[in-house]
C-alpha cells in the first residue's frame, strides 16, 4: 500500500500520510496558544520527548532544519565554526542557514558512509588559538546518517567524542532526525544517546509518521533561549496542539514498528546484491535506508530511477553513482516484493 501513483514509493520516509487512529488523535487534542505557552498537548509532547531522551526541556519545532538550526544558534557565535561530516543534512540541506542566519562557519570531515569515527573532528578541533583561527564551538553528529544510508552511530562512539569536546568546551549536537529508527536497530535506549549530546533534534515526521513537528532537547535554560529565537525565526505556533497529538500518537504506536521496515530494507537489499553483486553490501543495512551503488552496472542513477518510475516504484538518484530508497509506514511486504522485482530486473538486464 503506498499513496499516489506508485506501487513502491521510496523516495522518503517523509511520504507518510497520516492514519485514521492518528487524525483521530490530532482531532480530539485540547489545544491552547502555544506562543503563550497554554498549549497542553504541546507541553505534554515536549515533556514526553525531553523526558524519553533525559533532557529536562524540549521545544517543538514545524522543522527538523528548525530545530538543528536553533541548536546550532545557541551553541555557535558568529564568526565560530561548526564541525561535521561532509554529508550531514545541516550543512548539506539546510540551504546555508547556518551562515545565512547566525554567521557561522562549518569545516566537515569525510566519513564512509557517515559513520563516526570520533579520531577525525577531535584531529579538527581549534580551541584556545587567539585572534588568528576560527575557534570550534561545536560538534554535529547525525545518527542515524541519512545520505550515510540509514547508518547507526555506535553510542560509544559518540561517548568519546564527547569525552574529548567537554574539556575544550566544545559542544556535541546530534541531529536524530531519524533516532527512533537508531534506537530500534540497536536497542539501544534513546537516553543512551540523549545523555552523551548537549542537545538533541528529533523528528516527528519522518518514519515515525507524524504530518510535521520535530522536537529539540536540552537543558532549560537553552531551551528558553531556543524558544525566543523560535519567535524571532517565525516559528512561533499558536493552537498546535493538533500537530502535537500527531506526534504523541507516533510515539506512542509508531516506534516499534521501525523494525519492519528495517527487515524490508535487508530483505530488498540483499535480493538487490545477488542481482548485481557490489551494488550494496547487505551488512551495512542497519535501518530504513538503501543506497545502491550503480557503479559496476549499465546504469546511471537518473536513469535507473526513471526506468524504475515506469515499472510504479519511485526512488532517488542521490549522487553520480548513487540511488537511494527510503522504507516507511507506508510501504508493506507486497510494496517490497514489488520493488525486488523491478530493480532486480533491472539491474540484471
Ligand atoms: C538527518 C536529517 N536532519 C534534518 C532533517 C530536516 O528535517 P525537515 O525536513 O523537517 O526540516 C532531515 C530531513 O530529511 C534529515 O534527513
Amino acid at each position: 500500500m503506498t499513496a499516489g501513483p506508485w506501487r513502491a514509493d521510496l523516495l522518503s520516509d517523509t511520504l507518510t500520510r497520516p492514519s485514521a487512529a492518528m487524525r483521530a488523535a490530532m482531532a480530539g487534542a485540547e489545544v491552547g496558544d502555544d506562543v503563550f505557552g497554554e498549549d497542553p498537548t504541546v507541553r505534554t509532547l515536549e515533556e514526553r520527548v525531553a523526558g524519553l531522551l533525559g533532557h529536562p526541556a524540549g521545544l517543538f519545532t514545524p522543522t527538523g532544519s528548525m530545530a538543528n538550526q536553533l541548536a546550532l544558534r545557541l551553541h555557535v557565535k558568529a564568526g565560530e565554526e561548526v564541525l561535521c561530516d561532509s554529508l550531514a543534512h545541516v550543512v548539506r540541506a539546510e540551504m546555508g542557514a547556518a551562515a545565512v542566519f547566525s554567521g557561522i562557519t562549518s569545516r566537515t570531515w569525510v566519513a564512509d558512509r557517515g559513520l563516526l569515527d570520533p579520531a577525525q573532528p577531535i584531529a579538527m578541533l581549534q580551541t584556545g588559538v587567539g585572534p588568528y583561527q576560527v575557534c570550534t564551538a561545536l560538534v554535529v553528529v547525525e545518527n542515524t546518517h541519512n545520505f550515510g544510508g540509514g547508518t547507526v552511530q555506535p553510542v560509544a562512539a559518540i561517548r568519546a567524542l564527547r569525552a574529548a569536546l567537554e574539556p575544550r568546551g566544545v559542544r556535541l549536537h546530534i541531529d536524530g532526525a531519524r533516532l527512533w529508527n537508531a534506537h530500534v536497530a540497536s536497542g539501544e535506549p534513546l537516553a543512551a544517546y540523549g545523555m552523551e549530546a548537549d542537545t538533541v533534534s528529533v523528528c516527528l515526521s519522518k518514519g515515525l509518521g507524524a504530518p510535521i513537528g520535530s522536537v529539540l532537547v536540552g537543558a532549560a535554560d537553552a531551551i528558553a533561549e531556543a524558544r525566543i529565537w523560535r519567535k524571532r525565526y517565525g516559528g512561533g505556533m499558536r493552537q498546535v496542539g493538533v500537530l502535537a497529538a500527531a506526534g504523541l500518537h507516533a510515539i506512542d504506536h509508531h516506534i516499534d514498528r521501525l523494525a519492519d521496515d528495517h527487515a524490508r530494507a535487508r530483505r530488498a537489499a540483499a535480493a538487490f546484491a545477488e542481482a548485481a553483486p557490489g551494488c550494496v553490501d547487505p551488512q551495512t543495512v542497519q535501518t530504513n535506508i538503501v543506497m545502491l551503488s550503480t557503479s559496476g552496472t549499465r546504469w546511471a542513477p537518473t536513469e535507473l530511477v526513471a526506468a524504475a518510475a515506469e515499472r510504479g516504484v519511485r526512488g532517488y538518484a542521490a549522487g553520480p553513482a548513487l540511488v537511494r530508497l527510503v522504507w516507511h509506514l507506508d510501504v508493506d511486504d507486497a510494496a517490497t516484493s514489488h520493488a525486488i522485482d523491478v530493480f532486480t530486473g533491472l539491474l540484471r538486464g
